[in-house]
């Protein structure tokens, strides 16, 4: 079991604060068992003693405590084929709209499945040309992403022949799989806060921001979801989670499928 230390009452509410500010996750005061166990277990592999020294290094910017901060805080849960009906969603529009190499930004996209999961469906419907900008603001996830190597029990949603298709299994270890290179060329993978003021150079056909919503307050989620809008095109499509409605907390966008919206014009 890892080992913890104990974080001082009065520092939580300042780590509350901070985390909010860099990463946008608000951690509310119910979910302090969480904060406290995380913080206590990253306090216990640093150098420093107490939580103190930990949160005033990350209030100095130092931006190796930050980004282990980031690592111990933020939930990377995903898996393959996840809310698959937006994949379907997606390669439906590619081709009855004609869209010619698309952009596409997955802006919270974890270890990759999600990104590697569009890419197939795409390839499985006949579509080659287009380019993902894969991001997260966890770079050890985007590290994961490149290597491209999954366990078993995140691949449940995936058919047996596209597994076989896209996958190599490891020799060394039965419940691992490799992803094939052929699916990487069209990847960009960039390390991104979104909380953060992001403008790309082109704007994209669509936009995946799925299940990272949840984890800011309402103030945040208004700031995200504008400046994912400034990079979207105006007749393009931006997908939340399942559980993420943008109704109450944005004017300018309508829905077109559940959890797909666009922009208002
Ligand atoms: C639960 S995962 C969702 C992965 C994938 N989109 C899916 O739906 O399966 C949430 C991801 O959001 C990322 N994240 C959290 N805060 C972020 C921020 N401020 N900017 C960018 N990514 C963030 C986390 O690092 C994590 O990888």
């Amino acid at each position: 079991m890892e080992t913890e230390k104990k974080i001082d009452r009065n520092y939580l509410e300042l780590f509350r604060d901070l985390i909010h500010k860099k990463l946008g996750i608000y951690i509310s005061q119910e979910k302090d068992y969480l904060l406290e166990s995380k913080l206590g277990r990253m306090l216990a592999k640093s150098e420093f003693e107490n939580a103190a020294q930990l949160y005033y290094s990350l209030k100095d910017n130092d931006n190796n405590i930050l980004e282990e901060l980031i690592r111990y805080i933020t939930t990377n849960h995903t898996f393959f084929f996840r809310e698959n009906l937006h994949l379907k969603i997606l390669r439906n529009d590619i081709l009855m709209r004609k869209k010619s190499n698309p952009l596409i930004w997955v802006a919270a996209a974890s270890t990759g499945e999600e990104v590697y999961s569009i890419i197939i469906e795409l390839l499985e419907n006949g579509i080659n040309n287009f380019t993902i900008v894969a991001s997260d603001i966890n770079k050890h996830v985007l590290v994961s992403m490149k290597k491209g190597i999954y366990s078993i029990d995140r691949m449940k949603e995936i058919q047996p022949s596209l597994i076989r298709k896209y996958f190599d299994a490891d020799p060394d270890n039965m419940s691992l799989y490799r992803i094939k290179n052929l699916l990487k060329p069209n990847i960009i993978v960039k390390k991104l806060n979104l909380v953060e003021k992001i403008k790309f150079e082109k704007k994209f056909n669509y936009i995946f921001c799925r299940n990272v919503l949840i984890y800011f307050n309402r103030d945040t989620q208004i700031q995200v979801v504008n400046n994912l809008l400034d990079n979207l095109e105006d007749d393009g499509y931006l997908f939340v989670g399942h559980s993420e409605s943008l109704m109450n907390i944005c004017d300018n966008v309508e829905s077109v499928f559940t959890s797909v919206y666009n922009k208002k014009i």
